[in-house]
């Protein structure tokens, strides 16, 4: 964690130099948490170490259930999402994409609920590691849905205000999520902003991820989104079965695909489908 921490201290000195002359300088006492204090001890030598370093968190079965996260359990029941996975990791791989967004036209179309069954199918493939970060920051829902127990505030790590590894847990060798416990007044701006493009670069730095999942905001009802795919490789699309319209599906298609790739639309909540393909 050395290496992160000191980016994000370095980049954080090069800004307050570049601070145009006059402008106020924060106190010697109001400086921001020291992101360096929990990993002094030594610097990990390799990848998988960092990894290692990071909190671990054991989900509970019965939370994994309630919650709909089949492809936590493996099996049969995960086999769709597997499915899922195996196309997103070719679609990803021949597009080049890491950073990938999964939003929807509106609320409650089950993207977190996707992003945590597709992370935990990826996770599934030892070979693969992947990061998420909670960025619908208006309704933060992926650490409830998970039961992370910390109280995890990502969006503090992003504004450079925390050490990411406070706000960050890892669950197996594999997978870490970033994730909040409460709303934050200014979700656009930080997302969008230098300091949290800084955190979301060195994390890919240190960790070397082969996917940063963002469980992001409708697209339809804020400007959150859109904004931040400007910094994204590609984006899935859940929409809901008898919740999103064409139209609305369309909308955001059009919206997602003038500044970002469309890697896939995911149809939730479907309660008729053939059983013709079914392996099982
Ligand atoms: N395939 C599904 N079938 C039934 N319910 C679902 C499905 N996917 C998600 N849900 C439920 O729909 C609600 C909204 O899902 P969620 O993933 O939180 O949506 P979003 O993140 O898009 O707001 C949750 O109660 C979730 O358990
Ligand atoms: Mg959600």
């Amino acid at each position: 964690m050395e290496r992160l921490q000191e980016a994000l201290k370095r980049a954080r000195e090069m800004r307050e130099d570049a601070r145009p002359p006059g402008a106020s300088v924060p106190p010697p006492g109001d400086a921001r948490p020291p992101l360096t204090a929990k990993t002094a001890q030594g610097a990990p030598t390799d990848v998988q170490a960092r990894w290692d370093s990071v909190e671990e968190f054991s989900p509970t079965p019965r939370i994994m259930r309630k919650n709909r996260v089949v492809s936590f359990f493996g099996g049969p029941e995960a086999s769709s999402f597997d499915i899922m996975r195996t196309k997103f990791v070719q679609q990803a791989k021949a597009k080049g994409a890491k950073r990938i967004v999964v939003t929807s036209p509106g609320p409650g179309c089950g993207k977190t609920t996707t992003t945590a069954n597709l992370a935990f199918s990826l996770a599934r493939q030892g070979d693969l590691r992947t990061i998420v970060v909670d960025i619908d920051l208006r309704r933060p829902n992926f650490g409830a849905v998970l039961g992370v127990q910390r109280a995890q505030q990502f969006s503090s790590a992003l504004a450079q205000d925390a050490d990411p590894m406070d706000h960050m847990s890892r669950i197996g060798a594999n997978l870490i999520v970033g994730t909040n416990a409460v709303p934050v007044s200014n979700p656009s701006e930080l997302i969008q902003s230098h300091s949290a493009q800084e955190v979301l670069a060195e994390l890919e730095r240190h960790f070397e991820p082969d996917f940063v999942l963002f469980d992001a905001p409708p697209v339809l009802t804020s400007d959150d989104t859109i904004g931040f795919l400007e910094h994204c490789d590609a984006a899935l699309i859940v929409a809901a079965a008898e919740q999103s319209s064409i139209e609305e599906l369309d909308v955001t298609e059009a919206e997602v695909a003038s500044v970002s790739t469309v890697l896939g639309v995911v149809l939730n909540k479907c309660r008729y489908t053939t059983t013709n393909y079914d392996y099982y």
